[in-house]
C-alpha cells in the first residue's frame, strides 16, 4: 500500500479515511486535525495560559508533546492517584518527559496532599473506584487551573472516549448528559475553567501512531480498576462496528454534535452555581461534592 499524498510506502492504514500515509504525511494529517479543532471550536489561542493533564497515556502524552512542539504556552498538570504500580510508574514516565523536554509540571500527590488515595477513599466511603476517581480528578482539575491562574484546561479526550461517553449516555437516555456532551465546555462561572478536548476526531490508534513516530514514552497498561468497566464495554462495542463498517465511531459522535445535540438544549438543568462554604470552588450544593466526600472519609 502506498502514501496517498507522497506515493511512498505508507506506514498507517485509516480505514475510516480510505486512505494510508507513510510516517511523515500521517504527521501532517495528525497535525492539520488538532489544528483545525482548536480553530473551528475557538478552543485557545497562544496567548492563552493552557493547562494540560497529562495522565501518561497515549492520548494526553501525544497532546502534550505536539502543544509543546507549536509553542503554546502550556504547562503539564498529573494528579498521583496512589493506584499501586500504575500511579508510580505513570507519574515517573511524566516527570521523566518533563526533564527530558524541560517543561513545566505540576504534580498533585492526593495522599500528600489530602491523606488518602483513590482506593482507600473508595473503600472507606463505599463507593466505587471509578466514580471518586472521576469526582477527584474534576475537582482537581478545576481547582489547580484556579490557584494556578490558567485560563483554559485541556484534556486528552479522544475519538473512542467520546463516542463510547455518548453511546452510554444515549443507552440509558441521559437527557442532561446529552445537552452538555462537547469538545468545549465553557466557563459558566468565573471560578470555572472552560475546558477542552482538542483530539476529540482522532481515535485511540492514531494517536498511538502518533507517540510511536514521535518515539514519546507513554503508559502501556489501563488502570487496574477499569477492568469490567461500562465504558471498556461501550469501546469494544464500537470498535466492533467499526470494523464492519469503518467511521461508524466517528459519524455517530460528529452527526450528534452537529444535528442530535441540539434536541437536548431544554434538558439543560439551569444550575445555580455558588461558592463551596468550605473550600470556596464551585458548586451546586452548599458544600460541594469533593469536601462531602472528605467528610465521610473523616467520620469513618
Ligand atoms: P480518563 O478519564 O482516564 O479517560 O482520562 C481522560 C483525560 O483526563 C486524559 O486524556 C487526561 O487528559 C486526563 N487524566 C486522566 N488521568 C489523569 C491523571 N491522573 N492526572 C492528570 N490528568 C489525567
Ligand atoms: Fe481512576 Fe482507574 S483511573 S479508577
Ligand atoms: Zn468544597
Amino acid at each position: 500500500m502506498y502514501c496517498r499524498r507522497c506515493g511512498e510506502k505508507a506506514e498507517i492504514h485509516l480505514r475510516r479515511h480510505r486512505a494510508a500515509f507513510c510516517s511523515k504525511c500521517f504527521l501532517e494529517y495528525y497535525d492539520r486535525q488538532v489544528n483545525r479543532n482548536i480553530r473551528k471550536e475557538k478552543m485557545f489561542g497562544f496567548e492563552d495560559r493552557l493547562m494540560m493533564v497529562v495522565s501518561g497515556g497515549k492520548d494526553s502524552m501525544a497532546l502534550w508533546d505536539w502543544l509543546l512542539k507549536k509553542g503554546y504556552n502550556v504547562t503539564a498538570m498529573h494528579i498521583d492517584l496512589g493506584i499501586g504500580e500504575y500511579s508510580k510508574d505513570s507519574r515517573e514516565l511524566v516527570e521523566q518527559f518533563s526533564q527530558d523536554w524541560k517543561a513545566e509540571l505540576i504534580v498533585v500527590d492526593i495522599k500528600q496532599e489530602y491523606g488518602f488515595t483513590i482506593p482507600s477513599l473508595a473503600r472507606k466511603t463505599r463507593r466505587s473506584f471509578c466514580s471518586v476517581c472521576g469526582l477527584v480528578k474534576r475537582y482537581l482539575f478545576n481547582k489547580v487551573a484556579l490557584d494556578g491562574e490558567f485560563n483554559v484546561v485541556v484534556t486528552g479526550h479522544n475519538l473512542d472516549d467520546e463516542a463510547a461517553t455518548l453511546l452510554g449516555n444515549t443507552l440509558s437516555w441521559q437527557v442532561g448528559y446529552l445537552a452538555r456532551q462537547a469538545p468545549v465546555l465553557p466557563s459558566d462561572h468565573p471560578k470555572l475553567k472552560k475546558k477542552v478536548k482538542p483530539l476529540f476526531t482522532l481515535t485511540e490508534r492514531e494517536n498511538l501512531a502518533y507517540v510511536l513516530i514521535n518515539g514519546i514514552e507513554f503508559i502501556n497498561e489501563d488502570c487496574p480498576y477499569s477492568k469490567g468497566a461500562n465504558s471498556i464495554l461501550y469501546k469494544e462495542t464500537l470498535n466492533r462496528l467499526e470494523e464492519a463498517n469503518p467511521g461508524t465511531k466517528q459519524r455517530f459522535l460528529a452527526t450528534f454534535l452537529r444535528k442530535g445535540r441540539k434536541y437536548f438544549q431544554a434538558y439543560k438543568e439551569d444550575l445555580k452555581l455558588h461558592e463551596c462554604e468550605n473550600c470556596g470552588q464551585v458548586t451546586t450544593a452548599e458544600v460541594c461534592s469533593f469536601c462531602r466526600l472528605l467528610k465521610r472519609l473523616q467520620q469513618k
